[in-house]
């Protein structure tokens, strides 16, 4: 049902929701009433291509109306597991009362079990995997489906888990810079056997507005500093329980502490390359990541499964209060 059909009694939030679509279908009747950004890709080769596969989400252009289905985007969320994005969304949904929160949100990823993606209204919420290599390829696809779809003004979030630094388990940090693990603010893929040095400047003024929206909420600690993206999760972050370990606690306590200096507030594995791309494309872009534990008393996530449960929920219930301001406003301003 769509949120103005059959509803004798809409709730404010829903009323909110219908203006915001109506403005937005409005918005694409007179496009050059606005001053919009788009979704760029640099790449002169797409042009050649009769239809561009999105191998790993099981989508294309020539296969599917990629405008028709995703041209309305505004928010990209990303996160680790297909299981948290399916309830990202359903959270979401039921936020925003756009649609009954209780309906089943199909995988438009269902032809592979590589990515899970799922939409509701303005929102799109797809996993990414763990670690550098499984997120670049889920963004380069993701990147080319929002051009080729003409999406405008999309603001990406990545919902994530960290081991925090000297912060108690479950702040949730959102990241000022992304630093890698030597705590220099840099992503760095080799090309063509060419080391390339790109930029991980997020959006500062998306992290202020985050951060103030975590205010507003007032449930939860909510820090902004620099997140460190590593290679690995165990000797990568300075792990003592791996399966391979040649240096003390002393090292690793000495390691964290220069971290922590650098302004390091927390450690992931997917940040740098999410900033870096991106910034390329033109996204405003934002990372927000729960603590799941304190990396300066210990290594394993020994708390029960319900409490970490509880702390992965924290980055959804920020970022679902984001969307639903942002929604509010321009619904008030349009
Ligand atoms: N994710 C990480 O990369 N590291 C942690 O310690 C916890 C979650």
């Amino acid at each position: 049902m769509k949120p103005d059909e059959g509803q004798t009694n809409i709730p404010e939030t829903s009323s909110v929701i219908t203006r915001y679509l109506r403005n937005m279908d409005q918005r694409e009747e007179k496009p050059n009433q606005q001053h919009s950004s788009p979704v760029y890709v640099h790449n002169p080769h797409l042009n050649a291509l009769k239809d561009d596969i999105l191998y790993h989400f099981s989508l294309g252009t020539g296969s599917h109306n990629l405008p028709a289905m995703f041209g309305d985007v505004k928010f990209v969320c990303v996160g680790g597991s297909p299981w948290r994005m399916k309830s990202f969304i359903e959270f979401i949904a039921a936020e925003l009362a756009i649609e009954e929160a209780k309906s089943e949100y199909p995988n438009i990823c269902a032809g592979t079990d590589r990515y899970a993606m799922y939409k509701v209204g303005p929102v799109l919420s797809v996993s990414h995997g763990m670690g550098i290599p499984s997120i670049a390829i889920m963004l380069h696809e993701l990147i080319k489906l929002l051009h080729h779809a003409h999406c405008t003004d999309v603001t990406i979030i990545r919902i994530g888990t960290s081991g925090g630094i000297g912060l108690e388990p479950g702040t949730v940090v959102v990241t000022k810079q992304s630093v890698d693990a030597t705590f220099l603010p840099k992503f760095e893929q080799v090309i063509l056997g060419k080391t390339v040095v790109r930029s991980t400047d997020l959006d500062q003024s998306l992290a202020q507005e985050l951060l103030q929206c975590s205010k507003e909420l007032n449930q939860f600690e909510t820090v902004i500093g620099n997140t460190m993206c590593t290679l690995d999760f165990y000797e990568g972050q300075a792990r003592l329980d791996g399966a391979f370990c040649s240096y003390t606690e002393a090292d690793k306590q000495e390691y964290l502490n220069k971290a922590k200096e650098a302004g390091v507030c927390n450690i992931e594995m997917e940040s740098s390359v999410f900033a870096a791309m991106c910034k390329l494309s033109g996204l405003q872009a934002a990372v927000v990541c729960v603590t799941l534990l304190d990396r300066l008393k210990g290594d394993q996530l020994s708390s029960s499964h319900e409490l970490l449960q509880n702390y992965q929920l924290r980055p959804q219930m920020l970022v679902g209060s984001y969307i639903k301001k942002q929604m509010k406003a321009k619904a008030e301003h349009s």
